[in-house]
């Protein structure tokens, strides 16, 4: 069961008001957002990590998200490796998920749930076992 103290995010859960980078792990891809572009993409609440990578998706990052970014599957797993502190605090439905969540670990969240705040840059790491997945899902 996922400790709620442990598994992140002080931000004032607010969309950035300031542009920020976010690096996804281990592709080293790094994405400039700028809040007056959002949204970036079609999934997950507004300024969430998932939208935002839509934004790399033309340079070969996918995150899975099987449930279209609502919530329901656990698919789009992360781990915050910088930054969870900018990040929107975790809900109730968000922590169960994470439960289900293979290899979840400390700093884990839902791509799809979790808003950066802007207040610093922060780097993400994609599973391992999420990236098989997107591989997969492309060939
Ligand atoms: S896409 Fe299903 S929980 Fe995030």
């Amino acid at each position: 069961m996922s400790d709620p103290n442990s598994t992140g995010g002080r931000g004032h859960g607010g969309l950035p008001t300031r542009k920020y980078r976010i690096t996804f792990l281990p592709a080293n891809l790094t994405c400039e957002v700028d809040p007056a572009k959002l949204p970036y993409g079609r999934h997950g609440r507004m300024g969430s990590i998932l939208e935002i990578s839509a934004a790399l998706a033309g340079r070969g990052l996918e995150i899975e998200h099987s449930c279209g970014g609502v919530c329901a599957c656990a698919t789009c797993h992360v781990i915050v490796r910088e930054g969870l502190d900018s990040c929107s605090s975790p809900e109730d439905d968000e922590l169960d998920q994470l439960d289900e969540a293979p290899g979840h670990e400390m700093n884990s969240r839902l791509a799809c749930q979790c808003i950066p705040d802007g207040t610093r840059d922060i780097v993400v790491e994609i599973p391992a076992w999420n990236r098989n997945a997107t591989k997969e899902s492309e060939s």
